[in-house]
């Protein structure tokens, strides 16, 4: 379809929340009618919505006064995929592919185009509709940075600063009880949220999936810090951080989900053989999902407003079937296709790792 005959487009928010959802909601539809005057449908839940049906009319107005307000309008779902949506026949459980239904459903609305703002599950799901001919936009989205192609994503901004917060706050109290305080935090099977929130902490310890960890040497490091008068340990774990040679400890399988593998639990882990191993009192926080909630920070807003802006202007523009990107200080679009299946991983050799290991931060390694 030319750019010009693009009348109607709908938004999408997909997976788990995140700060800046909002924003780039309000940012998607306000450009979308002040700039090019389209109509803005707004679908419920993510891909669930989809297959259900449910959508609305965007206005102007509802969009209005949302930049500062955490989590989604729309709603969201991190459990549904439209090409393997679980459909239950009798007392077994089927796998049906409902995505001509969805692209059915969209077209008889008048809506030409699908921004989808959401972390890899989208956009797998989104390349897969480009792949059947719908017009797509990915948004990237994610608390744990760990969307390929893009430098960052909005939402990680807000989680790291919650979890820096956090994590100041349990130093003290570390250090009145002479205590080895273990702070776990999200970012599934990438470090970023650890690495972050660890060094603007000054955190002593920072475990992350990348770099698999010996208890052996985090023991002596907290041992050694203990034998030279400091009398607590601040360590910061990624939930997806295992052992050399171990596994990342699971909290729930949600066997219908597009990633059935819920991560969590590491920080009592440790907690037990640490104490265990050096007799030195510990206890474990899990953050959780405080990480995915409140207000969005200025950066995210901004970062937000401006992917929501250009996935509407690129489409406009005659591109289709990309995913926006802030790369190198720019935003830019790459092609959906290039970031499906793909995880960012935190690189070994990482900036913020070098200066860790500089101001002797302890990786387990
Ligand atoms: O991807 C965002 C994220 O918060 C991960 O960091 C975490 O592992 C997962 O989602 C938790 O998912 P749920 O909301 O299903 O518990």
């Amino acid at each position: 379809m030319a750019k010009d005959k693009i009348k109607s487009i709908a938004v999408l928010t997909g997976g788990g929340d995140c700060p800046g959802l909002n924003a780039v909601i309000r940012a998607v539809v306000k450009t979308a009618i002040t700039k090019y005057d389209l109509c803005v449908w707004g679908i419920e839940d993510g891909y669930l919505g989809l297959i259900d049906g449910r959508m609305r009319a965007l206005s102007y107005d509802e969009v209005s006064n949302i930049l500062t307000v955490g989590g989604t309008i729309l709603g969201t779902s991190n459990t549904a995929d439209p090409f393997r949506f679980p459909v239950k026949t009798g007392s077994r459980m089927r796998f049906r592919d409902l995505s001509t239904n969805c692209i059915r459903l969209l077209r008889q609305n008048g809506i030409d185009a699908l921004v989808c703002i959401g972390g890899d599950g989208t956009m797998a799901s989104a390349a897969k509709f480009a792949k059947k001919g719908l017009m797509v936009m990915g948004v990237p989205k994610t608390i744990d940075n760990d969307l390929y192609g893009t430098d960052v994503t909005f939402g990680f901004n807000t989680a790291v600063t919650t979890a820096t917060e956090a994590l100041d706050k349990v130093h003290t109290t570390a250090s009145s009880h002479h205590r080895v305080m273990i702070v776990e935090v999200m970012g599934r099977y990438s470090g970023w949220i650890a690495l972050h929130s660890g060094v603007a902490s000054g955190a002593d310890v920072i475990l992350i999936p990348e770099m698999a960890y010996k208890i052996e040497k985090v023991c002596e490091f907290v041992e050694e810090r203990s034998r030279r008068g400091k009398k607590f340990s601040i360590i910061v774990v990624a939930e997806g951080a295992k052992e050399k040679g171990g596994e990342a400890v699971i909290r729930k399988r949600i066997n219908h989900s597009p990633d059935p593998i819920r991560l969590g639990g590491i920080a009592n882990k440790l907690a037990g053989q640490i104490n265990e191993l050096t007799g030195l009192e510990c206890r474990a926080v899990t953050l959780g999902h405080i990480q995915r909630g409140g207000t969005p920070t200025p950066y995210d807003r901004a970062l937000a407003t401006g992917f929501g802006y250009m996935a509407v202007d690129l489409l406009m523009k005659g591109e289709k079937n990309r995913l926006v990107v802030h790369k190198d200080g720019q935003y830019g679009s790459i092609p959906l296709w290039k970031v499906a299946g793909k995880i960012k991983k935190v690189p070994k050799n990482h900036p913020l790792i070098m200066a860790a290991l500089a101001v002797r931060t302890c990786f387990g390694v």
